[in-house]
């Protein structure tokens, strides 16, 4: 047995779901014989990749509730909320759409109104919805998604709202039913939690401590996407590095690469995200000598000041980082290197802010996410006495895109008149005449199809790159 520490949740307490689940489904279905329509559950996501990932998890008890799923709220029975509170902004935008629900409720008090995920695993969100949202039926927090049929059932049985406390151990919860939203791409969760504790970051506060799942559990759910004909496969965590560690497993984060790598097919490994502390030339040779592996490294430098950087206890240098990133061009040039950037973390002077612009340059990154510093209520950042003025952030994010911009179109513009493999999505959301996909390092690419394509690799001819896609046509 791999598992020195026991970290998952017993098959007793799964079971138990599954009962709440039959249950459920026994008067969703005499509901539908009755009225001749099936209940609806809609779910409404915010935030990250592992927020996704959770929600097709809730779609799947939904579903196996015997609810039907609609991307409408108005008519649906049960609506849940899976909320983000990595930004303020994110929690905002929750607690705003989590209004707009009230109508909902007072026109059908029977809908059943549930909130969860990162923003109510902090008490203060808890009392919030419990004061000033009423006509929410129950929250539960990030490590009792599986415990969604149980929540329904308590909460039609007593009529009283539910305030689901946080388990004492989060546990990994092997073989709740996933109803993935998409037919090519897929999310594969190796790890939950965080153990970092960088100054400014919420997550560890509300997803709880690491802990991995097998080996074998990875290895089985990916064997059944590739056999479905998923073509492109993102193992999450939160810092996929330090996989294995928290569960004192014999094989680290580049072993498990290496053994789904020997799944047979066609098709792509992604990983997501990577912590530069702990960034190994292990797991860069395992990437260089891959199969499937894609040729892209995310990888979060998130400042450029030295400085700046131990206040954030990231626990690298900038030199560190420029070191690593250095590795991966050394064993795999023209990988795709992506990155996410702060600015206006408090105390970040101009200088600390040119730091990080010139380490854009250094860097040379494909494209990055950068994001404005925002105060998370408990978090060692949120009390420094020396915060940033708004208007000196938006300031530097501004400077931030530009520069960036500037090397995001130098580095696509080498790839005119190359030819790409491309993983073909459909049609563009935006502009149905044409045809969207990525590239083996995400890049964004739109040319001429058809739907025959979609879910198919492709070699697109680029005839112009721009900063933020690449457009081109199909080799016939
Ligand atoms: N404010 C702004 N950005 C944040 N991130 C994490 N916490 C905060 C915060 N409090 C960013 C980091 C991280 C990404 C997922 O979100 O850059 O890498
Ligand atoms: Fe947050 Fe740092 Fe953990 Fe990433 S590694 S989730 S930024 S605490």
């Amino acid at each position: 047995m791999d598992c020195k520490k026991n970290n998952v949740l017993s098959p007793e307490e799964m079971d138990r779901q599954f009962e709440y689940i039959k249950r459920i489904k026994k008067e969703n279905d005499i509901y539908a014989r009755e009225r001749g329509k099936r209940r609806r559950a809609f779910v409404m996501t915010f935030g990250c990749q592992q927020n996704e990932a959770d929600s097709e998890k809730i779609s799947g008890m939904a579903e196996a509730m015997g609810y039907e799923l609609t991307a409408e709220p108005a008519g649906a029975s049960l609506i849940v909320v899976n909320t983000c509170a990595i930004r303020e902004h994110a929690e905002q935008k929750a607690l705003s759409v989590i209004g707009q629900y009230k109508h909902i409720k007072s026109k059908d008090p029977e809908t059943i109104i549930a909130v969860c995920g990162c923003m109510v695993t902090q008490e203060h969100r808890v009392n919030e919805i419990k004061h000033s949202y009423p006509y929410v039926d129950f929250v539960f927090g990030t490590s009792s998604i599986h415990r969604l049929p149980e929540l329904i059932i308590q909460r039609t049985e007593s009529r009283r709202r539910i305030y689901c406390p946080e388990e004492a151990d989060y546990l990994v919860a092997e073989g709740i039913p996933i109803k993935r939203n998409d037919g090519v791409r897929a999310w594969v969760s190796v790890m939950y939690g965080c153990n970092n504790f960088c100054s400014y970051c919420i997550v560890p506060y509300v997803r709880g401590r690491e802990r991995s799942r097998t080996r074998e559990a990875v290895f089985s759910e990916v064997e059944e996407l590739v056999k479905k004909g998923y073509k492109d496969i993102t193992l999450l965590g939160q810092n996929v590095n330090s996989y294995g560690k928290d569960s004192g497993y014999d094989y680290d984060f580049a072993d498990l690469l290496a053994m789904l790598d020997t799944i047979e097919g066609d098709y792509m490994l992604h990983f997501m995200t990577s912590h530069p502390k702990d960034a190994t030339h292990k797991l860069i040779d395992t990437m260089a000598a891959g199969r499937h592996i894609a040729k892209h490294f995310h990888l979060p430098m998130q400042a450029g000041s030295d400085e700046v950087l131990r206040v954030m206890n990231r626990r690298y240098t900038f030199e560190k980082y420029i070191a690593i990133l250095d590795y991966i061009t050394e064993k795999m040039p023209g990988a795709v290197i992506t990155s996410d950037i702060m600015v206006g973390f408090p105390g970040e002077t101009e200088e600390d802010f040119e730091d990080t612009l010139r380490a854009l340059e250094r860097a040379q990154f494909d494209m990055i996410y950068s994001f404005i510093y925002s105060p998370r209520r408990g978090t060692p950042a949120c009390n420094m006495e020396n915060q940033i003025s708004d208007a000196v952030k938006s300031e530097r994010f501004n400077r931030l895109l530009e520069t960036q911009n500037a090397i995001s179109l130098a580095k696509n513009k080498p790839l005119e008149h190359k030819t790409v493999r491309v993983l073909c999505d459909g049609r563009s959301k935006n502009n149905p005449d044409v045809f969207s996909g990525r590239t083996e390092g995400n890049k964004i690419v739109f040319f001429d199809g058809d739907d025959s394509d979609t879910g198919k690799f492709l070699d697109i001819f680029i005839e112009r790159g721009d900063t933020f896609a690449l457009y081109g046509k199909k080799v016939k």
